[in-house]
Parts: C-alpha cells; sequence; structure tokens
C-alpha cells in the first residue's frame, strides 16, 4: 500500500516544506494538506486517565498505611518457607508479574496460571483471572493461606508479625483503633497496592493533545483497536479492559470461570480481559502463558481464536488483517508502556 511503516519525524517538516512551495508558486494545495494523523483522534477521549485513585471508606489509603503495607507484601517471612513474598512473583521489576508462562509457588511447584501484574488493580472490579475475588483486602491472604503459593498458616502468620517488634509499631500507628489480626495485614497490604499505578505513557500524552507523543502508525493502530479489529469492545477505557470474562480461543484445558458457573457455556474458558497497559513489558501472555509475544497474540486475534468451541466470544472471529495493520497495532500497544521508576524494596522490620 506504500504507506510508511514506521513514523518518521521528517514528514511534518516535509509538509511544512511543501506549503512553503505552495506559498512561492502561489498554488492552492494548502487547503489539502492537514498534519499526519489529524482525524485518527477519534474514540481517543473514552481513554482519558482518572484523576485519583479509588479508596473504601473503611480503609482510606494513608502514607504509614502504604509504608506498612509495601513492607509485608515484600516480606517473605509471610510465607511457610521463609523464602517467598507477594513481590516473588509480583516482582516491580517485571512490570509486577514474573516473566514466567505460570507462576512457581510453595517448593518450586509450578502454578496452572500465570502471575497477572497488579498494575492499577485499585480499580478491577473483580480479581483473579477467574474474578472469584471481589476486594483486594479479601484477595490478600488468599494467597498467604494457599499450600501452592505461600502456604502459611494464618494464625501463624499473626504471630510472626507480632513477635517483630518493628511490625508492632508500625501497625499501632497504621490501625491505631484495630488489633494486630490477619483483616489488618490485608489492609495494609490491599493500601499498598493502591499505590501500584501505572505512570503517564506516550498514549496518554497523546490523549492530552500532544501530537508528537506517538508515532503515525501509532496512531493508525489506535484506530485499527477502536475500528476494524474490534479491540476496544473488551479492552475499554484507560486500562484497557471491561473486567469482564470472555473465551478468545486461547489454547487451555482451564474452564476459567466456568468453574464458578457450571453449565453457564459463554463462561467457559473465560478469563478476566487483562489490562494492556505496559504490555510490551509483560511477556508471555495469557492466563497460561500460551502466547510468547504480541506478535503473536495479534496472530491469535486475526485467526479467530486458536481453538474454536461453543463458548468461543461472538467477538472473536477472523480479522483478515493486512500485514501493514498489524504492524500498526503493535505500534500502538507499545505508547501504553509507561517509564516507570522501579520502587525501591524497603529495609524491612526486624
Ligand atoms: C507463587 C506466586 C504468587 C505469590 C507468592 C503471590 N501471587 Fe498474587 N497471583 C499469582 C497468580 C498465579 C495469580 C492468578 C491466580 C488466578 O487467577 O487463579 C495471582 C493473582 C493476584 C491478584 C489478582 C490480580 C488481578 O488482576 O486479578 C492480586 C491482587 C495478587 N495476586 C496479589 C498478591 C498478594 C498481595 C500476594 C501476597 C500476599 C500475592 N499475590 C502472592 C501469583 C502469586
Ligand atoms: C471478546 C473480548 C476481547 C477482544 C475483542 C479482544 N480481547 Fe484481548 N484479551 C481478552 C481476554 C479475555 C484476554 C485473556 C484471555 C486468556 O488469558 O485466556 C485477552 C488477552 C489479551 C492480551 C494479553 C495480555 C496479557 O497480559 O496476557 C493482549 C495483548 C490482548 N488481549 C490484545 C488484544 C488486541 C490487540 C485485540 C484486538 C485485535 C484484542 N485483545 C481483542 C479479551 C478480548
Amino acid at each position: 500500500m506504500g504507506r510508511p511503516d514506521t513514523f518518521r519525524p521528517g514528514i511534518g517538516l516535509l509538509l511544512v516544506a511543501i506549503t512553503a512551495v505552495s506559498a512561492v508558486t502561489g498554488a492552492v494545495v494548502r487547503a489539502s494538506v492537514s498534519p499526519p494523523g489529524a482525524g485518527l483522534r477519534a474514540g481517543l477521549e473514552e481513554f482519558r486517565r482518572p484523576a485519583a485513585v479509588p479508596q473504601p471508606g473503611d480503609n482510606l489509603g494513608s502514607e504509614v498505611r502504604v509504608a506498612l503495607g509495601k513492607r509485608l507484601f515484600f516480606d517473605p517471612r509471610l510465607s511457610a518457607s521463609g523464602i517467598v513474598s507477594c513481590g516473588t512473583c509480583h516482582n516491580p521489576g517485571f512490570d509486577w508479574g514474573d516473566g514466567l508462562p505460570r507462576a512457581v509457588g510453595h517448593q518450586m511447584k509450578t502454578l496452572a496460571r500465570r502471575t497477572p501484574t497488579i498494575l492499577n488493580v485499585a480499580w478491577a472490579e473483580l480479581l483473579f483471572w477467574d474474578g472469584r475475588a471481589e476486594t483486594l483486602e479479601e484477595q490478600a491472604l488468599g494467597p498467604i493461606a494457599s499450600p501452592d503459593e505461600m502456604a502459611m498458616d494464618l494464625a501463624q502468620m499473626v504471630r510472626t508479625i507480632d513477635d517483630i517488634e518493628g511490625y508492632r509499631s508500625w501497625f499501632a500507628r497504621a490501625y491505631p483503633d484495630e488489633p494486630l489480626a490477619k483483616e489488618t495485614v490485608a489492609k495494609a497490604i490491599a493500601a499498598f497496592e493502591r499505590t501500584v499505578v501505572s505512570g503517564t505513557a506516550p498514549f496518554d500524552l497523546w490523549v492530552a493533545g500532544d501530537e508528537d507523543a506517538v508515532p503515525l502508525a501509532a496512531k493508525r493502530g489506535f484506530q485499527l483497536f477502536v475500528g476494524k479489529a474490534q479491540c476496544s469492545t473488551c479492552h475499554a477505557g484507560w486500562r484497557f479492559t471491561d473486567d469482564s470474562f470472555h473465551d478468545i480461543g486461547t489454547k487451555t484445558d482451564d474452564v476459567g470461570r466456568g468453574k464458578l458457573f457450571e453449565g453457564v457455556t459463554p463462561l467457559r474458558h473465560a478469563f478476566k480481559t487483562p489490562t494492556l497497559r505496559n504490555v510490551d513489558r509483560r511477556d508471555p501472555y495469557m492466563h497460561n502463558g500460551s502466547e510468547h509475544t504480541l506478535a503473536d497474540v495479534i496472530a491469535l486475534y486475526d485467526a479467530g481464536g486458536r481453538v474454536k468451541r461453543p463458548s468461543l466470544s461472538e467477538e472473536i472471529r477472523p480479522l483478515a488483517l493486512a500485514d501493514g495493520e498489524k504492524r500498526d497495532l503493535l505500534a500502538f500497544l507499545a505508547t501504553l508502556t509507561s517509564d516507570d521508576p522501579t520502587p525501591a524494596i524497603p529495609a524491612l522490620p526486624r
């Protein structure tokens, strides 16, 4: 089709040159020349970032709660083996995942699913790939007690923390009106998790009006994302998720949300739509790591799913994308990555 696959900053200058030449020759070409990418903003507004992080009334985030939660999050003493923390799997160096196809838990056991990022979980409506938890406070104790993850008896966990003098004073300051108990441990961890928010990405700058923030290919990719490829029916809003569950035809034996709703065909093999924030840093992909690269993911959608079964979403069908269109989608996805500083792991209380 002869259009450039990558954005060349020179193109803007070229247009200026054309206009200048036309001014000299007097030819009226100005009206037909518009800046590159103008007109590709349609639909952008729906992806604007929110101003504030939502907070539950009974666990408002505060500096001391977040600082305590961060220590608990990175503390392996919350596990039976003493060597696994939340941060082992939700590693900030891997954008709060672990870079593995499937998580590795207690005694090196490979788990059934991939570790999802905890970026922007403050906004999540349901948690886990199958949505089986409703709040971060409810979710936080699950992995500690799970025999496959941290395998820790919760009463023992509370005793361990209570034996550490440093923690006793942190809890007294963070939750002065509540006892040091599993509930307050969960609250502090949740308060910390709500601060794990992806930063401003080039895409956000484009939404805010900076036309030079993303390449032209990415702008075309965005129009495919909201148009022909229909990605935004599920990857909606600034986090790029509808917080809902779909079978997109991944290669899997896992019935996902179907296990919670037996007999409901569309929920078989249905998993939560993952956020696409910082997605190009979070390979491999899907609930089981079955797609290695973003190009593989695009190939899956282009084919209308790898596996066609009765539960396959109606939104998933062959897309007939040209090679250039696939490249444009990849260029767009790359603009969702923010260059966030990796947080330092805090000194743990003794
Ligand atoms: C052994 C690795 C491992 C450890 C340790 C671990 N997680 Fe996870 N985490 C996972 C996996 C795997 C899932 C997805 C499980 C599923 O969906 O069935 C998950 C899911 C989550 C989710 C849901 C995210 C979403 O978008 O739905 C949150 C939040 C979370 N973990 C927080 C924590 C916290 C807090 C801790 C420590 C108390 C922790 N995790 C410890 C591997 C781990
Ligand atoms: C019918 C809803 C739906 C549509 C349409 C859809 N997705 Fe998805 N997407 C999902 C779900 C659900 C998953 C997770 C599936 C799984 O793990 O089995 C997913 C996973 C992904 C992933 C992997 C993210 C990760 O962290 O593992 C990427 C990337 C992605 N989609 C991009 C796209 C693009 C690009 C399009 C358009 C070509 C698109 N999606 C269309 C629902 C959808």
